[in-house]
């Protein structure tokens, strides 16, 4: 069954770097995807072993924590329909090499950890990201008047 789902996403700073904010964010706002929630944040150290606990003890961990620290990342909730599969699909595989090409990793980057962007799997993790780097009332709902044509169900 679809439904309007909320998710959460990370611009990271290999992004940040490349002035690639803007077109990462545009291909979101071309799917039609509704900006939520929007801002900088500084990854400490507590919220990225909090983020990446499942990698903890992976070997490259160090230099992930090390790379997502060079710059504030954007972080953003966006709404839509099934959007969290679906941003998954916009954003692709973890290793930009082995991404479908088309998706935001495949077509911006080459290398791990630098792979532009953060996007949560499944609907469990969507809500515990989304409350780990959003309060309540950073959130927004608002209507856009393309909401017939990107929410509706018919014309
Ligand atoms: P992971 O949670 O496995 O993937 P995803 O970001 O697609 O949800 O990994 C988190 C990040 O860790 C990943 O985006 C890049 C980095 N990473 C490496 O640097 N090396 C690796 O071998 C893996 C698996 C991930």
């Amino acid at each position: 069954m679809s439904e309007v789902q909320k998710t959460l996403v990370l611009i990271k700073p290999d992004a940040m770097q490349r002035d690639l904010l803007g077109e990462v964010l545009g291909r979101f706002e071309r799917k039609g995807l509704k900006i939520v929630g929007l801002k900088f944040i500084h990854l400490t150290d507590a919220l990225l072993e909090e983020h990446y606990a499942h990698l903890t003890e992976k070997p490259f961990f160090a230099d992930l924590k090390k790379f997502m620290q060079q710059t504030p990342v954007a972080a953003m909730v966006l709404e839509g329909w099934d959007c969290i599969d679906e941003v998954r699909k916009l954003v692709g595989s973890t290793n930009p090499r082995a991404a479908d090409a088309g998706t935001i990793r495949a077509d911006l980057s080459m290398n791990m950890p630098s792979n532009i962007v953060h996007a949560s799997d499944s609907p469990e993790n969507a809500a515990i990201e989304i409350k780990r780097f959003f309060q309540d009332d950073e959130i927004y709902s608002y209507e856009k008047i393309t909401d017939r044509y990107i929410f509706g169900e018919g014309v």
